[in-house]
């Protein structure tokens, strides 16, 4: 019998993690509802890769709990931990290929290890994700023949090739022209949208926090200062949220301003 399905897909309570002697989250409470984009947003160094990965368990555990898909990640044997593994999707910021083989061969790889499907259903489920990303054409290149943009979509194929149940993307629009990054909101919306998926981004790019956020959570020295919905935090009073907005309105980006009608509308 398959268990039903959680509401929640991350429940952190007063979750802490850190490095050694060194705690870099302190203090983490907050639910990521399934089927929604969370942003996870603060200062560089403020813990929000270290959150990422502590989702999947990799980082020492200090205090608190932390439940991921149902499951206490701290507390999984082997076993367990493969399969919890095999539903999650970790997006790298350079698309997680092995640059001496093609696309194709690199999506290939998870499914022949987790699955006992034949090579040519592999194949054609490959053929199906780079369908999704509209990356058909780039089937038999090597990573390094991909532009920026193609590669983040690769990369996309790559993590969502088993079909997690939620997606880890760690900001993944660094590097691109402000055209593809939001060609990638829109896909990451679509999955949401189409496949129900779950996705955590750690993100400062207001433009795509804007096109993408459900929710944002913020951390500030290892604690969460705020969270909330979008327009939660487009209307909050707490100064590390109004400065961090305030830099969208001063930056002036076309489309910005439209968004915020849109928001303060709703
Ligand atoms: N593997 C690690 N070992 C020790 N310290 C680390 C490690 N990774 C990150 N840190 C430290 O943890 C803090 C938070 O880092 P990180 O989560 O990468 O921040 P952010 O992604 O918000 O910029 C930083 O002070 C960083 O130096
Ligand atoms: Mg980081």
């Amino acid at each position: 019998m398959t268990k039903p399905l959680s509401t929640y897909v991350v429940e952190a309570d007063h979750f802490a993690v850190g490095y050694g002697e060194r705690t870099i989250l302190h203090d983490v409470t907050t639910k990521i509802m399934r089927g929604s984009v969370t942003c996870i947003c603060g200062g560089s160094g403020c813990g929000k890769s270290t959150f990422l990965r502590a989702i999947i368990g990799l980082v020492p555990h200090k205090g608190g709990s932390v439940r991921v898909l149902g499951e206490d990640v701290n507390a999984l044997d082997e076993a367990a931990r493969e399969e919890f593994l095999s539903r999650v999707g970790f997006m790298y910021q350079n698309g997680g290929l092995i640059n001496s083989i093609s696309v194709l061969e690199n999506l290939k790889i998870p499914l022949m290890a987790h699955t006992k499907l034949s090579e040519d259903v592999v194949e054609e489920l490959v053929y199906h994700k780079l369908a999704q990303v509209q990356m058909t054409h780039a089937v038999h290149l090597l990573p390094g023949e991909l532009s920026g943009g193609m590669l983040k979509r690769a990369g996309f194929a790559r993590a969502m090739i088993l079909e997690p149940e939620l997606v880890l993307s760690d900001e993944p629009s660094a590097g691109l022209d402000p055209v593809t990054a939001a060609d990638l909101d829109v896909l990451m919306v679509r999955l949401k949208q189409e496949l129900g998926m779950t996705l955590i981004v750690v993100t400062h790019d207001l433009d795509s926090i804007k096109r993408i956020a459900d929710r944002i959570v913020m951390l500030e020295s290892g604690y969460v200062r705020f969270d909330g919905t979008l327009s939660e935090a487009l209307a909050s009073d707490l100064p590390l949220v109004k400065n961090f907005f305030a830099r969208a309105s001063k930056e002036g980006h076309p489309g910005v301003q439209s968004l915020w009608q849109h928001y303060e509308g709703a």
